[in-house]
C-alpha cells in the first residue's frame, strides 16, 4: 500500500487485527500515514497476538493512530461504542483452524457467526441512527470471508455466485457468517461488502498451519505431517496481496457484491513443502505421511475477474512470496518460539501425537507412495476415532 490519497473510510475498527491478516492490514494501513485512525477490537485468542503489531508500536506517529481494545466480538456491551465512532467495520475476527474447528467446533459458531450477527446489529443501529441525521452515513460492513465455503472444487474455478458447499465445521460457520452478512444487506440496506480470500502465507503466520509449521518444525529437525497422499491443491495468496485486496474492496467495492480474492498460485502440498524445505536447506527425510484430516477439501481455485475489474491486481509471486516468509521465520524465532509452548503443546499433542505414531517415511516430493486411509466419521455407538 503505497498511495497517499485521502481514503473514504478514515476511522476503521477491525476485529480480529492482532491476527495475521488483520495485522497485515492495519500495519500496512497505519503505515501509508494517510492520517486513518484504526481501533483493533480482538479477544487476544491462542491466535491474536499484540506482538503483530509490534512495527506500529515502534513508530509514534503510527502508534498515535492506534487504539487496541482487548474484548468479544460476540458481545454488544464492547461493539455497540466502538461501532458508533467508526465509518467502516472490517472483520477479521474468527477461529480461522480447519483442524481445530474438527477437534472443537463449538467456538467457530460462536465467534464466526454469532459474533458477525452482534457487529452487524451494532451497524444496524448506526444505519437507523444515521436516518435520523445523528450521524453522518451509516459504517460499510466489510465481511472477510474464504474460499472454503465453496467446498472442494475437482475442476475449474469457482466464481462469487456459485453454490456454497462448505464441507467442516470451520467453513460452515464462514459460509453462515457471510450469508447473515449478506442478509443485511438484502434486507436492511446495510452497506455490505465480502471477500473471499484462498490460502494466505506469509510472516506473522500462526505456526498452525501448513507452511509455518513445516518451517519451524523442520528449522528444528522435526517431523513434518503431511497430510495423506499430500496431493491436495491450494490457491497461495501472500497476505500483503490480501490485506491490500481487502483495503481495496473497502474502498471501491459495490455494495452488496463478494469479491473473491485467488493467489494465482494454485500448488499442491507436495510442491510447497519441497519449495520452503529447499530454501531452507533442509531434507525431505524430514516428511512423514500421515493420517489424513477427515472431510479433506481436494482442491480450492477461483476466479479472479470481478475483483481485477475493481482494479485490483497482487503484486507478490509465489516464489518471492516463499523466500520473504522462509527467511523471516529464519530471522524471527523470537516471535514464534513463545507461540509454540503451553497450550501449543495440548494441541500439538491432540492434533498429531496418533498420527505421527502411526506415520510412514515418504520417498520423495513427486513419488506419493500408498495413501494413508482417510478416517471416517464415527457411527453411533462406535468408541474409535474412525478407521
Ligand atoms: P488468525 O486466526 O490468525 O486471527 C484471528 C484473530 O481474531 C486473532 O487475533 C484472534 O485473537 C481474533 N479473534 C478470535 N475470536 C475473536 C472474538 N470472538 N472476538 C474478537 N477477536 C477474536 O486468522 P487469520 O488467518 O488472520 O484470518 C483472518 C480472517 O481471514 C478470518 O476471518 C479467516 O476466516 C479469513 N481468511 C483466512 C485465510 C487464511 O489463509 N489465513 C484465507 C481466507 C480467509
Ligand atoms: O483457503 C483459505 C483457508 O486457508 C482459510 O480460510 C483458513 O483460515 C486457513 O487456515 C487455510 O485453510 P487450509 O485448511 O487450507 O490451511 P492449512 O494450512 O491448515 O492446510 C493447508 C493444506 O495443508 C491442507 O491441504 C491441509 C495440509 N496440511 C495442513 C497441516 C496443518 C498438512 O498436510 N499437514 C498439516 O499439519
Amino acid at each position: 500500500m503505497t498511495e497517499r490519497t485521502t481514503p473514504r473510510h478514515q476511522r476503521l475498527l477491525v476485529t480480529g487485527g492482532a491476527g495475521f491478516i488483520g495485522s497485515c492490514f492495519v500495519r500496512d494501513l497505519l503505515a501509508r500515514r494517510d492520517g486513518s485512525r484504526v481501533v483493533v477490537l480482538d479477544k487476544l485468542t491462542y491466535a491474536g497476538n499484540r506482538a503483530n503489531l509490534a512495527p506500529v508500536y515502534a513508530d509514534p506517529e503510527q502508534a498515535a493512530r492506534l487504539e487496541f481494545v482487548v474484548g468479544d466480538i460476540a458481545d454488544a456491551a464492547v461493539v455497540g461504542p466502538l461501532v458508533a465512532r467508526s465509518d467502516a467495520v472490517v472483520n477479521f475476527a474468527a477461529e480461522s483452524h480447519v483442524d481445530r474447528s474438527i477437534l472443537d467446533p463449538e467456538a467457530f459458531l460462536r465467534t464466526d457467526v454469532l459474533g458477525v450477527h452482534v457487529l452487524l446489529e451494532a451497524c444496524r443501529l448506526e444505519q437507523e441512527r444515521a436516518r435520523r441525521g445523528e450521524r453522518e452515513a451509516a459504517p460499510r460492513f466489510l465481511q472477510v470471508s474464504t474460499d472454503e465455503v465453496y467446498g472442494s472444487v475437482e475442476t475449474g474455478e469457482s466464481r462469487e455466485d456459485d453454490r456454497l458447499e462448505p464441507r467442516s465445521p470451520y467453513s460452515s460457520a464462514k459460509a453462515a457468517g457471510e450469508l447473515l452478512a449478506r442478509s443485511y444487506f438484502v434486507t436492511y440496506g446495510l452497506d455490505v461488502v465480502i471477500t473471499r480470500g484462498s490460502n494466505t502465507y506469509g510472516p506473522y503466520h500462526h505456526p498452525e498451519k501448513l507452511i509455518p509449521l513445516f518451517l519451524t518444525n523442520a528449522i528444528d529437525d522435526q517431523p513434518l505431517p503431511l497430510y495423506g497422499d499430500g496431493l491436495q491443491r491450494r490457491d497461495w495468496l501472500y497476505v500483503a496481496d490480501h490485506a491490500g485486496a481487502i483495503g481495496h474492496v473497502l474502498e471501491h467495492g459495490v455494495s452488496g457484491e463478494i469479491y473473491n480474492v485467488p493467489g494465482g498460485n494454485e500448488r499442491t502440498n507436495r510442491t510447497v513443502v519441497a519449495a520452503l524445505l529447499e530454501r531452507l536447506g533442509k531434507p525431505w527425510s524430514l516428511v512423514r505421511r500421515v493420517q489424513d484430516r477427515p472431510g479433506h477439501d481436494r482442491r480450492y481455485a477461483m476466479d479472479g475477474s470481478r475483483l481485477a475489474a475493481l482494479g485490483w491486481r497482487n503484486r507478490t509471486t509465489f516464489e518471492a512470496g516463499l523466500a520473504e516468509t522462509v527467511d523471516w521465520f529464519r530471522d524471527n524465532e523470537a516471535w514464534w518460539r513463545p507461540i509454540k509452548s503451553g497450550e501449543w503443546n495440548d494441541y500439538y499433542d491432540r492434533q498429531y501425537r496418533a498420527r505421527l505414531a502411526g506415520s510412514t517415511a515418504d520417498a520423495g516430493p513427486g513419488v506419493p507412495a500408498p495413501a494413508v486411509p482417510t478416517p471416517r466419521p464415527a457411527s453411533p455407538g462406535s468408541s474409535g476415532e474412525g478407521a
